[in-house]
């Protein structure tokens, strides 16, 4: 695509939560030898959200400096993407663009298809730009991540949002297309409306994501899509850091390769740095992925980066972007690395007590503990409804 009708992300903005709980904790608690966590799974901690933090909280977080560095002008649509919905009716991104004092002028959406559900904002927000090239996308993509005590999903939890600008001639990554894509009807990981953590069948959910990255990425290259000589770098969908590892070890056997470690880390280990420390985030995770990539790499500029998205149940897309010249003067580096700093140790007992807590049912007036010392917070529960404030 020429640079004069690119089109892709131009600003990108993460955030996460106040609190977080080192795998060497989890590990102290259920016996577990470390080096399954650290090594096996390739995680050293995970973010976990305080009593007054949700997907809207850090969904905001993420988008703020992004409205402070651009403005609001251009902003016609907010999608947000997420699949730990705080209402079955109202989207998030409502109660975001109201956080953020976005113009009335404005449509806003909540998508959902597990972690693909980032991605799919993505795609939707390059067609409305296309459409017509003055508007500006805010894509927010905000998750937690959780899983029963003492399950084995446990040590794959975390959370995180990532916002992103999407706009013509992008200052960051111009995304490309083809697209290739898969979808198939599978129970790998669910969870149903009466459920707070999600249910999975680890396994399976692993062998079905590599055949994901194998359909997405034979259609993308039925679609004429670029080789995978070409790539600098690959952003998987990381539940855990080892699985862009397993992912592209796979992807390159199914090109032919042979599976040398060497290479494999060169294409995924700079975008494993932020998940590694926050876990699993769904809908923000690949680009999480991204965030890390480019904070970090040498110079980029130019240089084809893959994306593959995987949503169980399941969607995947694979997908590729370029680099756009100058793109480091646009980083948020400082304030990423400060996010993931700034968050506060857990001892086991206070982690168990906040997953175990749940928000009261009974339409009464409760205000919710303060525990965050960040711009956003759930404030209370009132009637049903939930209030929010920015400090
Ligand atoms: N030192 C080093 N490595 C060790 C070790 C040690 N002491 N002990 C074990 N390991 C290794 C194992 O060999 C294994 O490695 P391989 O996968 O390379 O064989 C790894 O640690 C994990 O060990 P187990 O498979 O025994 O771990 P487990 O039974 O606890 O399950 C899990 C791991 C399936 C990821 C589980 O945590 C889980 O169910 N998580 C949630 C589901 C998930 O994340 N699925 C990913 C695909 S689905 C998706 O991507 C969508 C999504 O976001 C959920």
């Amino acid at each position: 695509m020429p640079s004069d009708c690119a089109i892709g992300i131009h600003d990108l903005s993460c955030a996460t939560t106040e609190f977080v709980l080192p795998h060497a904790t989890l590990a102290g608690h259920n016996g577990t030898e470390i080096g399954k966590y650290h090594v096996g799974i390739g995680q050293q901690s995970m973010s976990v959200p305080a009593a007054d933090e949700d997907v809207v909280t850090m969904g905001a977080a993420a988008a703020a400096p992004i409205v402070a560095r651009h403005g609001a002008d251009r902003i016609r649509t907010v999608v947000f993407a997420t699949e730990s919905s705080i209402d079955q009716a109202k989207s998030a991104g409502v109660y975001v663009h109201s956080l953020l004092g976005l113009p009335s002028a404005t449509r806003v959406v909540e998508l959902k298809q597990a972690c693909y559900g980032g991605t799919a904002a993505l795609q939707f927000a390059i067609g409305l730009v296309l459409r017509d090239r003055r508007q500006q996308v805010l894509v927010v993509a905000s998750d937690i991540s959780k899983y029963d005590l003492d399950s084995p999903g446990e040590s794959t939890q975390g959370a995180a949002a990532v916002a992103m600008l999407v706009a013509a001639d992008p200052a960051l990554v111009r995304i490309e297309e083809p697209s290739g894509l898969f979808t198939v009807d599978v129970m790998d990981f669910w969870r149903p409306n009466y459920r707070d953590a999600a249910l999975v069948d680890g396994e399976e959910s692993i062998t079905v994501y590599l055949q994901a990255v194998e359909s997405a990425w034979k259609d993308y290259t039925e679609q004429g899509g670029r080789s995978l000589d070409e790539f600098t770098a690959f952003c998987y969908h990381q539940p855990f850091t080892k699985m862009a590892y397993k992912a592209h070890r796979h992807l390159l056997n199914t090109c032919g390769y042979d599976t040398d470690e060497s290479r494999i880390g060169r294409a995924v280990e700079r975008t494993t740095a932020y998940n590694r420390v926050i876990g699993n985030s769904y809908t923000a995770s690949a680009y999480l992925g991204l965030a890390a990539l480019l904070d970090q790499a040498d110079d980029l500029a130019g240089r084809p980066v893959g994306f593959l998205s995987y949503g169980s149940g399941s969607v995947a897309e694979f997908f590729a972007g370029t680099v756009a010249p100058g793109y480091r003067e646009h980083l948020r580096t400082s304030a990423h690395r400060e996010a993931i700093d700034r968050r506060r140790t857990l001892d086991y007992a206070a982690y168990r007590e906040l997953h175990e807590r749940s928000l009261p049912t009974d339409g009464g007036d409760h205000p919710v503990p303060q525990q965050t010392t960040g711009a956003f917070r759930l404030a209370a529960l009132r009637g049903h409804k939930r209030i929010y404030e920015r400090r």
